[in-house]
This record gives C-alpha cells, structure tokens and sequence, in this order.
C-alpha cells in the first residue's frame, strides 16, 4: 500500500523521539484505519535493558510525537494501547475528533526539531517554577508523575545512587561492549555517533579503558550540578505503564524544548535493578522510570541520525 504523504511525515517525525542509544526500536504499520506503532525486538538491548522497558518507553515517545503531528494538522487520533504475544503495541485510528488534546498538542510541533538529549554541562540558572510546574502538569496529563528533587539532602543521597549504579553498569564487561557496539559513524543512521575514522579506538577505550570510578564521580558531580533534577515515574510497573512513561516523558521534553532546556539522563540506578528500590524509596513511592537533569546547555546540541523511515515499516 502506498503511503500518504501526510502519514509520511508523521513517521518521519515520529522517528525523531528519543530511545535508549538511539536503537529506534519502533516499527511502523500503515493501513486505512490509521498507524501502528510495534516495539522491534531485534532492537533490543538486552545488558542495558534486559525487560525491554526502555525498548517500550522510547516506542512510547514515538507515539506522542505521532499523537502531535496529527494534533498539528488539525487531525484527531484514537489512541488505543493493546497487548500481543511479543509485548504491547498502539493503534492510532485516524478521522477522530480529537477534543482538548488535540489543541493541547498541537502547539508542541516545533519542538520535535527542537528536542536533542545533552550529555555536557548545563548552564547553572534553574528553569522558572511556573515552567516546571507546566512539566509536572504535561506528566499528569499522560497519567504520570514527574517529582522535582529539590531537597539538598534528597538531591545528594541521589547523586550518590547515581555514583553507585554508574560504577556497577562500567564494572560489567558486558555492559560496555553493548554500549560500545552502538557507538557508528552517523552513516549508520542510528546508535551513538562517533567519527568515522577515531570510533574504532573510542569503542576500544569504551569497551576496555574507561575508568568506572571516574565516570561514576562524573555522573554524580552531574547530578548534583543539575539546574534541575527531575525524576518520572508510574503508580505500578508492566509494559503498558512503560508505553504512558514514554508518552508522558516525551510530551515533557516536548514542553521543555519550547523554553529551550534539554535533558541529560541520569538512569543508571533504574537500569540497574539492585539500585531500583533504593531510588524509589528516597523519591517518595511509585515506580521510577527515567531520572534526568534539565537546563539549558553551554553549546548547541547536535542531532543524532535516523535511518531511513522504509526500514521503521512493519509489513
Ligand atoms: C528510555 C530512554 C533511556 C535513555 N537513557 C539514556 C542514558 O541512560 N544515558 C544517556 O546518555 N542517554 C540516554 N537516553 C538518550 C538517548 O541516548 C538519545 O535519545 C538518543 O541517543 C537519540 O538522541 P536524541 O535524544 O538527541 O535524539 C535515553 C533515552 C530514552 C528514550
């Protein structure tokens, strides 16, 4: 079936979320009733992400940015989750309404372009309080929390989960070759770009000289230097929570692109399931499913690379 070119570009943008070394685990279905959105599988992670909840989060992004590339063109979609035997999947039924969403929505279009993850040093000023309390409201929204950590004592006994599972995830051989077999030239167009000619010898320090205990005090200090830390999250865990972290985190950055902040992940002790707990009770509750630093970075981010959308397509 031939494609139509709107749906075409709500792919394509789509496409531009952000997933965990940027495996773009999301795969497209097209017929007359709307948009699929399945998680692939053979795009998983599996040291990194051994259950697959990042996999789904970051299709659950996918899905908020197809949710306000319609919104944009004045379209309504009925969004419906659903289960399969190789995990959840979203329909997306077009010719709907569309209600308050869809105005909600809509005006986050600019932001897809905008939206870059950030891995240097932010500027110090914090982001006013009535623009993270317009986040907090976007992650309610989509029926999630979103906990600012303001508390000094709170901000530092987390920069120190932070240092711990850091040091634990550069420990695991296993962990930095996965991490390293991400890293591609952007001719690849995913994973996390590294030059042409020097990726040979940074997946090589990736995978054998990167000092754990240095990445982990680099980690911490990032925390504890964070304009913001914020940390989202869910009432309960399973796959289907997963898919509304996904949504939520991404109508989150989404808003906060609008004011120019960018995200630097600080997920190391939810990715490790020993320092999952641990960071959940010092939060207050809940189930914690990303951790990240906002503000506004010292330098310009650069886009990451997306293959081409023929190969995000589901047969
Ligand atoms: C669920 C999820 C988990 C992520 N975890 C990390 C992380 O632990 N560390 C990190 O530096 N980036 C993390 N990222 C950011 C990705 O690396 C980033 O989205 C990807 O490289 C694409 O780049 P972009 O966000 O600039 O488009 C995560 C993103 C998602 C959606």
């Amino acid at each position: 079936m031939e494609i139509d070119p709107v749906i075409r570009e709500w792919l394509r943008l789509a496409a531009q979320a952000p997933s965990s070394h940027n495996t773009q685990p999301w795969r497209f279905r097209v017929d007359r009733a709307g948009v699929e959105v399945w998680t692939d599988p053979a795009r998983s992670l599996p040291v990194n992400d051994s259950t697959g909840r990042e996999r789904i989060i970051s299709c659950g992004c996918a899905v908020l940015n197809l949710r306000v590339a319609a919104a944009a063109d004045g379209q309504g979609l009925n969004v419906r989750p659903e289960q399969a035997g190789d995990g959840p999947f979203v329909r997306l039924l077009t010719g709907h309404q569309g209600g308050p969403d869809r105005q909600e929505l809509a005006p986050l279009r600019d932001g897809i372009g905008a939206r870059h993850s950030w891995r240097g040093r932010f500027r110090p000023d914090a982001p006013a309080p009535d623009i993270i309390a317009t986040l907090v409201q976007a992650a309610r929204q989509e029926g999630a929390w979103l906990r600012p950590v303001t508390d000094p004592e709170c901000c530092g006994e987390v920069a120190d989960l932070v240092r711990g599972a850091t040091a634990a995830q550069w420990k695991n051989p296993a962990w930095r070759r996965e991490l390293a077999h991400w890293m591609r030239a952007p001719s690849h167009g995913d994973g996390l770009p590294v030059g042409r000619l020097s990726g040979g010898l940074t997946r090589w320090s990736v995978r054998h000289l990167v000092s754990a205990r240095a990445m982990a005090r680099g980690e911490a200090r990032a925390a504890r230097a964070a304009p913001v830390l914020l940390a989202l999250g869910t009432g309960i865990e399973g796959p289907m929570q997963w898919l509304t972290a996904g949504q939520a985190l991404q109508r989150v950055l989404l808003e906060a692109a609008r004011h120019g902040l960018c995200a630097r992940y600080l997920n190391q002790p939810i990715q490790q399931a020993e320092w999952r707990p641990k960071l959940a009770e010092r939060l207050g509750g809940g189930q914690p499913q990303l951790l990240f630093a906002l503000g506004r970075p010292y330098g310009t981010p650069h886009p990451t690379p997306r293959r081409p959308l023929d190969e995000m397509l589901k047969r």
